[in-house]
């Protein structure tokens, strides 16, 4: 074994191309985007394979603020448990991990568009609000040849204005994990037993925990009768229009950023202050 591994591994370095400088630019151009087809036609054949939301009861469940480091474990457990799910993407991430974004895509899941890092937009200019989302836009469409089909504004906060300057269908949540906040596999389990048919569930694929506790996740809601699909599938019947906000807890009104209400949440720690409350305020300080 030992005597035929070297003739046949100096053979394939002979023989192997270096294939970033063995294209001209053109020749580059049009490989990029014949991938870009073959994974939209993947994409494609996949969303197909999602259930009927109309005919069988289902759960969106979305990952914020990636892609990251625990953004590829996360889909491969989705792939495992056959799962769709929605990643609202920071503009910068993609940047820094198209590989994952273009894998994303093609294993047929939704892309959102989440802002380019994650500023409160409600704080923003007119010209910096569409900065944030139109730089997210093109930099996913670059990326993927497909522009994200939907809007998740930073911490949930946006306002009429901003919305009109998205022009996107703005996707909240009616199940929040808060997984960023108490990132232990007891929290995150107790919060997703709270979810029903027609929820959208918010975690964060930037926390290990949040990785590590996907595959109990998934378990609690196959053993409900859910099904899991992506975001776009959820809201297939009714279509999602630019400027309308879909995915709001109906009891509970527009988001406010406070602790949640759910009995995990009431157990796990005494209510932080105000200030320090907001979500993906420390996801921030810790991207
Ligand atoms: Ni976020």
């Amino acid at each position: 074994m030992k005597s035929a591994f070297w003739p046949l591994f100096l053979m394939a370095t002979l023989f192997s191309c270096d294939k970033s400088t063995d294209k001209s630019p053109e020749e580059r151009k049009i490989l990029d985007e014949k991938h870009a087809a073959v994974a939209d036609s993947l994409a494609e054949v996949k969303k197909a394979q999602e259930c009927d939301c109309t005919q069988v009861p289902c759960v969106a469940v979305t990952f914020d603020d990636g892609p990251g480091p625990y953004t590829e474990q996360i889909l491969d457990i989705l792939k495992q448990n056959d799962a769709h799910a929605t990643f609202y993407v920071l503009g910068k991430n993609v940047l820094n991990f198209p590989h994952i974004l273009q894998r994303t895509h093609a294993e047929g899941h939704d892309i959102g568009n989440h802002s380019w890092d994650h500023k409160n937009l409600k704080s923003l200019s007119a010209e910096k609000v569409a900065f944030e989302v139109n730089e997210t836009n093109a930099q996913v469409q670059k990326t993927i040849g497909k522009m994200p089909t939907s809007f998740r504004p930073p911490y949930g906060s946006y306002s009429k204005k901003t919305a009109d300057i998205a022009n996107m269908p703005v996707i909240i949540w009616s199940v929040d994990t808060n997984d960023w906040r108490y990132r232990t596999h007891a929290h995150l389990v107790k919060a997703v037993q709270a979810a029903k048919a027609n929820d959208v569930i918010l975690m964060h694929d930037i926390h290990k925990n949040t990785m590590e506790t996907l595959p109990d996740v998934l378990k609690i809601l196959k053993d409900k009768g859910l099904h899991i699909v992506s975001v776009e599938t959820l809201f297939k019947k009714q279509g999602l229009k630019p400027k309308e906000t879909y995915g709001l807890h109906p009891d509970k009104g527009p988001y406010q950023p406070k602790p949640d209400s759910t009995a995990a949440t009431k157990t796990a720690a005494a209510p932080a202050p105000a200030k320090k409350a907001h979500p993906s305020k420390k996801a921030v300080l810790k991207h």
